[in-house]
């Protein structure tokens, strides 16, 4: 039986369409996704939207129309552009499907039955902008820092979650799973905060677009609660069962910095109070700048994903996102550095190695995979089992950027072995047998990295497989199949050009504009 692999992401506010932020963290577990998938993993990908709250009611009421009108208009952009990006997740989750608002308040209720929940009067100072209750020391100048807006003073008779009684245990867990928040330098940032962190309001008496408090008309759950719970509803808590038992624990639960202590306490602590396992990771990774600007509406510097994808396709999004940023530390976009980026690594560097074989190959064997030769292939055959083993590694650790260099090591050292041996010499001297393979090698080089770069730029592997002409669908390879000699001897070459053109600069010119 094959081992399960669960991983989720944040689930996104639909106050606004998505932006790169937002697909970044989407990108990144689909890369994650589908390298499990390649390793044999049964994988469940679950992402989704977020769609209560008074963030989302405060938007609606700007337009003067429902949320749920304004969702219905919002979420659809995020499936759409999810698409456009080849995420390929197994379920989309939105908060108000009712699987989910049954199973919600269901939890509600047993946490309030069993004494976790409790009722008093909450003060504090909330933030709309991030659902979230601010003590004075997250505020700079009396601001809350990431929505440049004073948090409202707020006081209800509400409902509370006994995080104080669960501490010790999270404390514990951390502790004995020294792999449960990653990257490392969240960590301390985690534990330092859990020693003061409040019990925490679950509940709110003017928010009515939320999941009613059972037997509360008066109350809605904080949309916090109703959001965490959606890594168990997703896959089956309340309604399928023996899909939720399958899956769970998540491996990894993707979320930005900015969440990660939700996901560390809070949910801990509701996991705890009912009893199920806690998630095996929750990894915060940093955020995309724009330049060394923060992206915010106010500064009018969003990046919106559709429109690059559109014009450049979406491996260009996905490659430039996931092997520019360090994955764990903040990175940041601009057009310049995005185009040299995919100019050098996918117009010329991946596009151009496979383009040149196949163009010898089909003036000199008609396009025919040649005969191997195993001193000719020595080389390239250490380098690729050396990468495979690389990017193994740096895939356990979630190091996205360092597989991807790993592979594109791979690359020049094919670019290099090609210009080492000269074909083109070898063919104008006549040596066919040295040729062919010569050509063998470097074809059965590139077929590895075909492999190995399909996770993170799925729709130029599948262009160059099919160039490479094997019977066998890119899909339905596997970890086992990076083995060298799997290139059978006679397999049609089909040569159908460049996999990626060069952003011009007339291009760039006009992207600039936009
Ligand atoms: N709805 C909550 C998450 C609930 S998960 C149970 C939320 N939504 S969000 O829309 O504000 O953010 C969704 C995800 O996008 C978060 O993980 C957040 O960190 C991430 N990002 C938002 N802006 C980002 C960047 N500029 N860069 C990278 N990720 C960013 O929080």
């Amino acid at each position: 039986m094959s081992r399960t692999f669960f991983i989720t992401t944040a689930i996104d506010y639909t106050n606004a369409p998505p932006h790169i932020g937002h697909a970044y963290e989407k990108i990144a577990a689909d890369a994650i996704a589908r390298y499990h998938r390649l390793r044999g993993d049964d994988v469940f990908f679950l992402t989704g939207v977020d769609e209560h709250g008074v963030k989302i009611e405060k938007a609606a009421a700007a337009e003067g129309i429902t949320p749920r009108e304004f969702v219905d208009r919002i979420t659809p952009q995020f499936v759409s552009t999810w698409e456009k990006l080849g995420v390929k997740y197994d379920r989309f989750i939105r908060t108000t499907d009712d699987f989910h608002e049954k199973a919600v308040a269901e939890v509600f209720k047993r946490l309030l039955d069993q004494g976790d929940i409790y009722k008093a009067t909450y003060e504090g100072l909330y933030c709309a902008g991030c659902e979230e209750f601010k003590g004075e020391r997250d505020l700079v100048e009396g601001k809350c820092p990431q929505h440049e807006t004073a948090p409202q003073p707020f006081s209800e008779e509400n409902y509370v979650l006994n995080v104080a009684k669960y501490k010790e245990a999270i404390r514990a867990h951390v502790a004995v799973n020294p792999g449960f928040i990653r990257p490392e330098s969240r960590k301390n940032e985690i534990l330092n905060l859990l020693e003061t962190f409040p019990d925490v309001s679950v509940s709110r008496q003017k928010v009515t677009w939320g999941i009613q408090v059972p037997g509360d008309p008066g109350q809605s759950i904080y949309v916090w609660i109703d959001a965490l719970l959606n890594y168990v509803t997703g896959i089956g808590y309340g309604w399928d069962e023996a899909t939720f038992k399958k899956y769970w624990p998540a491996d990894i639960h993707l979320v930005g910095k900015d969440i990660t202590k939700f996901h560390c306490i809070i949910w801990p602590t509701i996991l705890l109070a009912l009893g199920i396992t806690l998630p095996k990771q929750v990894y915060g990774h940093g955020w995309v700048n724009v330049g060394d600007q923060k992206m915010s509406k106010s500064l009018g510097n969003v990046v919106e994903p559709n429109a690059l994808a559109d014009t450049y396709g979406a491996d260009a999004v996905r490659y430039y996102l996931l092997r520019e940023i360090t994955f764990g530390k903040d990175g940041s976009y601009t057009f310049d550095a995005f185009r040299k980026r995919v100019n050098a690594d996918l117009a010329n560097n991946l596009g151009n190695a496979l383009n040149r074989t196949l163009g010898i190959l089909d003036k000199n064997f008609a396009g025919i995979v040649p005969a191997e030769q195993a001193e000719l292939s020595a080389e390239l055959k250490e380098l690729v089992a050396a990468t495979r083993d690389k990017v193994e590694a740096h895939m356990a650790e979630s190091e996205l950027q360092e597989a991807l260099e790993a592979t594109w090591g791979l690359l020049d050292g094919v670019n290099k072995y090609i210009d080492t041996q000269a074909p083109w010499a070898l063919a104008k001297a006549g040596d066919m047998e040295k040729l062919g393979a010569v050509l063998y090698a470097v074809l059965e080089a590139l077929r590895h990295a075909v492999i190995l770069v399909s996770p993170f730029v799925p729709t130029l592997a599948g262009k160059m497989w099919e160039q490479i002409g094997l019977d066998a669908s890119l899909e339905s390879q596997r970890w086992d199949d990076l083995t060298w000699g799997k290139l059978p001897q006679g397999t049609q070459t089909k040569r159908l050009g460049p996999v990626y053109p060069r952003i011009e600069d007339e291009l760039a010119g006009a992207a600039k504009k936009q």
